[in-house]
């Protein structure tokens, strides 16, 4: 691995001999096909600990990355860090190396009433205030998931037991102002209540930072992707229990496996996209 100090190379898209990443401090050949992005570095281990074998790739500021295998199937996870600055830098190093699937695999709080603390949210979609973005495409272009991405983490959910909602998305650039909590000090502006309610009467399920980064970008770099969280608080009632994290990871990681699975039945049938009778 390589300091800060030692490296040299062209500033467009800082890379080391044999494609080494800036951000991600990985290489070609370092990540699977699919790779799991969650934002806290110390769940990466938590997920690949779930798999049949994992090595570390890659450890460098928020971005620790590892790639094993389960169920026969190789797959990496690599944190993003908090928000989407840190995210789209996971995912531009990422991308460059290989990865063609992309699954963020996090914690939300529910802005809808009957959405549980422990309950599991797959996102449909999401409202880009990530302020991320914006730097890629203008705000009209959408933050869609990709349809097999979603279809994947559904039946993995069935597979499972859990109990979870599909629904649109809100990602902020704060975890504070920005989802409508107090500022430092009691700091609010009058937009930040409306802004909630307005999400809300536009029947947004829940907040968190990182997934319009992930779906936006993913779409321009023609990978797949879709986001699934584990509910750990609810702002209606004022409920927050970090609880039943470990359910959207194993969601995400048997998702991954489902996938790889149906890409295997879309090449034997010469098909581009999965549908449920391919089988047939
Ligand atoms: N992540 C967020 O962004 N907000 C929450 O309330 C919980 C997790």
């Amino acid at each position: 691995m390589k300091d800060n100090k030692d490296w040299k190379s062209k500033a467009n898209r800082p890379e080391l001999d044999g494609n080494l990443q800036y951000h991600i401090r990985c290489r070609p050949g370092d990540v699977a096909d699919i790779v799991l992005l969650p934002g806290d570095p110390e769940r990466v281990p938590k997920i690949s600990q779930m798999w049949d074998s994992y090595e570390e790739k890659g450890r460098n500021r928020e971005h620790v990355t590892h790639t094993g295998v389960y169920k026969g199937v190789p797959l990496s996870a690599c944190s993003t860090g908090a928000g989407g600055g840190s995210t789209a830098s996971a995912m531009e190093g990422l991308a460059t190396i290989g990865a063609k699937t992309f699954i963020r695999v996090g914690t939300t709080s529910g802005i809808q009433e009957h959405i549980r603390p422990g309950d599991l949210i797959i996102s449909s979609g999401a409202v880009r205030y990530d302020g991320t973005s914006e730097n890629y495409v203008n705000l009209n272009y959408p933050a869609v998931a990709d349809y097999e991405v979603n279809l994947a983490l559904i039946e993995a959910c069935e597979i499972l037991g859990y109990n979870y909602h599909i629904g649109i998305t809100a990602t902020t650039a704060s975890f504070f102002c920005g989802q409508n909590r107090d500022g430092y000090g009691g700091y609010r502006q009058s937009w930040f209540q409306d802004r909630y309610e307005d999400l809300r009467a536009a029947n947004v399920v829940n907040y968190e930072m990182e997934a319009a980064t992930v779906l936006t970008l993913s779409s321009l770099f023609r990978i797949r992707a879709g986001a699934i969280f584990t509910v750990i608080g609810n702002r209606v009632t004022d409920e927050f229990s970090y609880e039943g994290v470990e359910k959207s990871i194993e969601a995400a990681s048997l998702a991954a496996t489902i996938l790889h699975n149906w890409d295997q039945k879309k090449k034997d049938k010469n098909k581009r996209y999965y549908f449920p009778s391919i089988d047939r």
